[in-house]
């Protein structure tokens, strides 16, 4: 219940200009940020990717939502192409790939906003597809899951290696689970970080967790590579054990930062896992979803603020 209201009560925080300029002026933040976060630039980025890659895999993403600029939209297409030449060039794309957000790409524009993200979305996938690797479309807010899909649909009609997120606290997602359970399918399942409300999601974490199981099943059961993106101890047992009756390969992904060593335990133990390692300027949004993961990660940044 408390957890609940912090996690709602942080995130409306997020969408104040206020609160957005309080926290990127804030001297300290950078140094709580860059536990989450790889760095500013493409350099940094590629410098940790290295690092992960001695055990494990990482997917990369330039940090970036929301935005309601076409410039903007335009310039984020071209970092994530020069950022998959640099992959390329340094012999790395075998093991990294993107991941992408369709707002970053323009989805949010006032005109043309689902023909420019798709378009700015195909060209990644083409820089993608010039150095071997694939790309994931993240998934928003739930006002965004009908467009986002059918992105990811007619991308793969060209790269059938595009890979989609589903939310499991989303009550439709055992069904798109069960839909995109196909073969060739790449499908990224995590519980979902954004607040979203009891008519299209499940708000008790126990719901949460028991779709989260049907989710897996489905996906397990069916022909696509399961992506299990959780850091719960409990849904990644569940899944190594579908995972091995069903004879299904899969990757565990987790965020950068967070439980590191169980990331380098699993990796140990045989499993493939895979980093979702954020680099840029743009961290707020991306920052305070980690925070509103986690009460401790917010009493641990504000103490940095006042300490000093
Ligand atoms: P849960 O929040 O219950 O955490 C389980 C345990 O993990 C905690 O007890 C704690 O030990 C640790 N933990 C989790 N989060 C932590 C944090 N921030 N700091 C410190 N410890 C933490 N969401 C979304 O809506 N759209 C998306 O596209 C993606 N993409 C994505 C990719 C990948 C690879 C991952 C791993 C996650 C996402 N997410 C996401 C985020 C996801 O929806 C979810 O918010 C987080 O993964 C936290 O949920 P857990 O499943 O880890 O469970």
């Amino acid at each position: 219940m408390f957890r609940d209201m912090f996690r709602s009560t942080l995130l409306a925080a997020s969408r104040s200009t206020a609160v957005r300029a309080l926290v990127e002026s804030a001297p300290l933040s950078r140094l709580v940020v860059d536990r989450f976060v790889a760095g500013t630039g493409v350099d940094q980025a590629l410098a940790v990717t290295r690092e992960i890659l001695t055990d494990r895999l990482v997917t990369i993403d330039h940090l970036g939502e929301d935005t309601t600029d076409r410039a903007r939209a335009d310039a984020a297409v071209e970092t994530y192409r020069t950022l998959l030449r640099r992959l390329g060039d340094a012999g790395l794309a075998d093991r990294a790939e993107v991941s992408v957000k369709l707002s970053a790409l323009g989805a949010r524009l006032p005109v043309d906003a689902e023909k420019i993200a798709l378009d700015g979305a195909r060209r990644i996938c083409e820089a993608a597809d010039a150095v071997g690797t694939t790309v994931t479309v993240d998934m928003e807010d739930h006002t965004t899951t009908d467009a986002t899909l059918q992105a990811v649909q007619d991308l793969r009609l060209d790269f059938p290696w595009v890979g989609a997120v589903l939310q499991a606290y989303l009550r439709r997602t055992e069904s798109d689970c069960r839909n995109l359970a196909v073969r060739g399918s790449r499908v990224r399942l995590c519980k979902g970080a954004y607040d979203e409300p009891a008519s299209v999601a499940f708000r008790d974490r126990h719901e949460v967790d028991r779709s989260f199981v049907r989710c897996l099943m489905a996906l397990m059961a069916g022909a696509g590579l399961p992506m299990v993106a959780t850091h719960d101890p409990r849904l990644i047992a569940i899944a190594r054990s579908l995972g091995q009756r069903h004879g299904t390969a899969y990757e565990l992904q987790m965020l950068y930062g967070v439980r590191p060593q169980a990331q380098t335990r699993l990796a140990a133990e045989g499993e493939r896992v895979r980093i979702y390692l954020p680099y840029g300027t743009d961290w707020f949004g991306y920052f305070i979803r980690r925070l509103a993961e986690r009460p401790a990660n917010t009493a641990f940044f504000l103490r940095s603020l006042i300490t000093g």
